[in-house]
């Protein structure tokens, strides 16, 4: 089965799109379709990024173990908020760390919003920066839009058949390139 690693990038007081991260940890659980793990930034606490971690003389073993993750990962799914456009500096700054971890990962991405535009316009800076690192892109986001009321605070959905079924097939996608990158 595959592993899937879920990077939930806020580390904002109040955050509201790791409801999302949580709800997909579930939904591939229940599914049986991956073997999820959540990558919670918040707990990782990196600091301000100063240099790639294989540039850097002693690493931090939260990013060494953040490095391990991605390399092992079958397939990467980004859960990001927008902030004015794009999307937080905590994932910038993570992202950046690596290197040769994202090349040929497929990466499926999650805009969230707190608006009716589910972070229509973080796709574009995210996906481009995924794609200069050498990343198999995923089409077909999952686009969550209205989380304060579309997703409780364990990750429960107000509409679940909806919710499952747009999550399927993000993930479906994300498992044809994962697929299709083993066969290579
Ligand atoms: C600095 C900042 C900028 C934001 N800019 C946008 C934006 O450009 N578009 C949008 O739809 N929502 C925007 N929002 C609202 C977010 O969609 C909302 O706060 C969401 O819950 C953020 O995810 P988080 O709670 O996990 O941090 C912004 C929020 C913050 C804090």
């Amino acid at each position: 089965m595959p592993h899937i690693y879920i990077i939930s990038p806020s580390v904002r007081q109040g955050r509201k799109s790791h409801r999302v991260a949580l709800y997909l940890k579930n939904f591939l659980e229940e599914t049986n379709l991956a073997k999820p793990e959540i990558i919670d930034l918040l707990k990782y606490n990196f600091p301000v990024f100063h240099e790639r971690l294989e540039y850097q003389d002693s690493p931090s073993q939260e990013m060494i173990d953040f490095s391990e993750k991605i390399k092992s990962a079958d397939g990467v799914v980004i859960i990001t908020p927008e902030y004015n456009g794009g999307y937080p500096a905590s994932l910038k700054n993570a992202i950046d760390l690596l290197t040769g971890e994202w090349r040929r990962k497929p990466v499926a991405f999650v805009p969230v919003s707190d608006g009716n535009f589910a972070g229509s316009q973080v796709i574009i800076s995210l996906q481009f920066t995924l794609w200069k690192l050498g990343a198999i892109t995923v089409p077909g986001p999952l686009r969550i839009p209205n989380i304060i009321t579309s997703f409780d605070e364990s990750g429960n959905p107000a509409d679940k058949p909806a919710i499952d079924k747009r999550a399927s097939s993000m993930i479906r996608e994300l498992l044809f390139y994962i697929e299709a990158k083993k066969r290579m």
